[in-house]
C-alpha cells in the first residue's frame, strides 16, 4: 500500500489506519517521515472489552492514570489513538 502511495505520488494531511500491526507499524514509520499526523486503531487485542482484566494493554508514552504505568487500555483509552502516543 505504501509503495502505491509513494508511485502514484499521493499527499495527504492526515492518515487514519486500521489493520495487521506490521502494516500500522509501517505506516506509521511513514507518517513520522513525512511528518503527516497519524492515528491508529488497535482494535485487534481485546479481551473483557470494559478495562478490567488489562489483557488489551500497549504501551504508550504517558503514564495511564488507571495502572500507573507507560500503558493505555485499547478497549478503554481507545482503541483509537495518536501514533506517536503507543508504541506497537
Ligand atoms: S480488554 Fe480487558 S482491559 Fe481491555
Amino acid at each position: 500500500m505504501l509503495d502505491a502511495v509513494r508511485e502514484n505520488g499521493v499527499e495527504g494531511d492526515v492518515i487514519f489506519a486500521c489493520g495487521p500491526t506490521p502494516m500500522l507499524r509501517a505506516i506509521k514509520a511513514y507518517a513520522a517521515e513525512k511528518n503527516l499526523e497519524c492515528y491508529i486503531s488497535l482494535e485487534e487485542r481485546m479481551a473483557c472489552g470494559i478495562g478490567a482484566c488489562l489483557a488489551c494493554v500497549c504501551q504508550s508514552k504517558e503514564v495511564d492514570h488507571h495502572s500507573h504505568v507507560h500503558n493505555k487500555r485499547i478497549c478503554k483509552d481507545g482503541p483509537v489513538f495518536a501514533a506517536e502516543e503507543v508504541e506497537i
